[in-house]
């Protein structure tokens, strides 16, 4: 969940640095450091307690001076967020500076056993260990590289670590362990780049390369180096990332979240696009990866996720079943991955993650993968770690994405598994072929429609005004928009810090609805579809009992206003297509309530964009 930068060439370093760090600060934002290496071999360390900004105010007018440095946005761990636990961490003798993300599970005892030896520690950290580890094989004569090898070898947990030392003035040495987020080097005109995300490169390089579990790499301005951690060569070529028509900076909007919801409907159209053959009514499924006969042989699918990609799944699963007839379930990663599930050969596990290296999800689909199942990943970022471990990589096309309340990035799984799951009906041939017909004819609307449900925030903004005091609510929503009332209900914690909760609206009567009073506003998502007179049945309880109903509905629905205080329109579409468009309403409400409560929507407290710790 931390942010790792380096950088080692012929600029100087600090600006490349902060830079970076400011790209990746939705990865953690408790505290942040630089380590830059000086021409007279001694290292200059800047630390800051909370943002970025704190940091970047200490270094401002006392630049250090040097080429080559390592730089670090915390999301603390193992103690609390201090300058002192902020990374970089140094050795004993201020000759090596390590920034670290992921936990060393068996820190207690490599500290307990160096502090015997002599080295004296500063912080609280898990941290700190790895650097007098450096120190103490390099006292015993080992090169930086070696020393830094044989450190990895000891510690246990997932790992990204990155070094600088004196020992090779030029070189930047990296290793990962595990899932603990990415390492990505970027590679430049005799310079090099590190970083734990891609989005921190794009500015500098498209030519990258990423680190895979267990492997190391020393760069220097020349080029770069792969080993195992045991000193093995590893051969690595770079690859070019691909263009991104999106980019990473907010233009006019106030947050990246606003800009990110109202990139939408072009985000959906990058995630169709290539995919379906209007001329035949059909979903191309060239990037699909699997053959008709694999298709053909599945007799499960298993979708998993956490967080929003979770509630993604959750749809899938229903389309899944409802095109294809397979048996589908969703799970949540973190509880897959500890019990002990029913995969076979015949299972196909499809794993949604935006970045690509949530540690629960790497972990479920390293179980399903060894247990034989067919994988595919559906994730934001090519060569990240799910890409590795899956036999098939469906990219979600959304562009980058900052804000740490997902958005782009959960339409463009619906889509991409909406397509998907009417690829395999196509194929098993339980999706009629008139059918398939009408949902595409739909399909092809829904950037338009996106469009129209984007454009008009004013009734949001009034809804926020109404309601950003209220401390609970309540999500409703029933199939396909019942993981939507989750994801509601999700968006508006995650963001303005309100309780809420999101429930099927059948299970209203089995408890919730004994909060129900005038302090409980209820969003129901209630457009036109199989489950709408249900609706109106629990939404007119919930008003019998007092209750103020915020209506999800279709527009010119002439029976909502019976039951509803106010109404969000959404555009008429094919009723599996509802939750694609009732995303933008949940991230809407959430969004301008947060606004009014004057919380930090791209960096909310105690949340990262990339969750690789479990
Ligand atoms: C979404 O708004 C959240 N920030 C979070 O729940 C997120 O969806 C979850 O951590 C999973 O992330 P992933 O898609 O990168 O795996």
């Amino acid at each position: 969940m931390c942010g790792i930068v380096g950088y080692t060439g012929n600029k100087q370093a600090s600006p490349i640095l902060l830079d970076g760090l400011s790209r990746l600060e939705h990865r953690g934002y408790d505290s942040a450091g630089i380590a830059v290496l000086k021409p007279d071999d001694s290292i200059d360390i800047f630390k800051a307690e909370g943002k970025l900004h704190t940091l970047k105010k200490k270094v401002d007018g006392n630049e250090p001076i040097g080429q080559i440095g390592v730089g670090h946005t915390r999301w603390a761990t193992h103690g609390t967020p201090t300058d002192k636990n902020a990374h970089p961490h140094t050795d004993c003798s201020g000759n090596v500076a390590v920034v670290h993300n992921g936990i060393v599970e068996n820190y207690l005892e490599l500290r307990a056993s160096l502090e015997n030896e002599g080295h004296k520690f500063l912080s609280h950290t898990d941290s700190e260990c790895i650097p007098h580890l450096i120190e103490k094989y390099l006292v015993e004569g080992y090169a930086l590289t070696e020393a830094v090898g044989k450190t990895a070898q000891l510690l246990r947990g997932a790992n990204a670590v990155s070094v600088i030392s004196h020992q090779q003035a030029d070189d930047i040495v990296a290793f990962r362990l595990g899932n603990a987020g990415g390492i990505v080097l970027g590679y430049g005109e005799q310079e090099m780049f590190l970083s734990s995300d891609l989005p921190a490169l794009l500015p500098y390089t498209r030519k990258i390369a990423y680190l895979s579990d267990g492997e190391m790499v020393s760069i220097t301005p020349a080029g770069a180096n792969y080993y195992l951690t045991d000193g093995t060569s590893v051969s690595k070529a770079p690859s070019i990332a691909p263009p991104d028509t999106v980019t990473a900076a907010k233009g006019d909007y106030s947050h990246f979240m606003l800009k990110e919801i109202h990139e939408q409907p072009e985000a959906v159209i990058s995630a169709m696009r290539g995919r379906i053959s209007f001329d035949t009514n059909t979903v191309d499924g060239a990037d699909f990866g699997l053959t008709d006969v694999q298709i053909a042989k599945i007799n499960r699918v298993v979708l998993l996720g956490m967080g929003t990609s979770l509630h993604a799944a959750m749809v899938g699963r229903l389309w899944i079943e409802s095109f294809a007839r397979i048996p589908a379930e969703s799970d949540n990663s973190s509880e897959f991955r500890y019990r002990d599930p029913v995969i076979d050969q015949n299972t196909l596990v499809i794993s949604i993650t935006q970045s690509g290296e949530t540690a629960d999800t790497l972990s479920a689909m390293e179980l399903a993968a060894e247990k034989g199942a067919y994988q595919v990943a559906i994730t934001n970022y090519d060569g990240t770690q799910a890409t590795r471990i899956a036999d098939s990589t469906l990219l979600m096309k959304a562009g980058i994405e900052i804000g740490v309340a997902a958005t782009k990035t959960f339409t463009c799984s619906l889509i991409t598994l909406f397509l998907f799951a009417m690829h395999l009906g196509q194929k098993r041939g339980t999706l009629e072929r008139e059918k398939a017909a009408t949902l595409l004819k739909e399909v092809a609307l829904l950037p338009e429609l996106l469009g129209k449900t984007v454009v008009d925030t004013t009734q949001y903004e009034k809804l926020a005004e109404q309601f950003f005091q209220y401390s609970d609510f309540l999500y409703l929503g029933r199939g396909v928009n019942f993981p939507l009332a989750m994801e509601g209900a999700l968006k508006l914690k995650e963001i303005s810090y309100i309780h809420a909760e999101g429930y099927p609206g059948g299970e209203m009567k089995h408890g919730p609805i004994s909060l129900i009073d005038e302090n409980m506003p209820i969003v129901a998502l209630m457009p036109v579809g199989p489950r709408y007179e249900k609706m109106l049945s629990t939404a007119s309880e919930v008003k019998a009992r007092g209750g103020t109903i915020i209506a999800v509905a279709t527009e010119n629905d002439n029976s909502i206003a019976t039951v509803a205080d106010h109404t969000i329109q959404l555009p008429s579409t094919a009723h599996e297509l509802n939750p694609i468009l009732s995303a933008i309403p949940m991230q809407l409400l959430a969004y301008y309530i947060a606004i009014r409560r004057g919380c930090d929507i791209d960096q909310p407290r105690n949340l990262a964009k990339s969750v690789t710790v479990e």
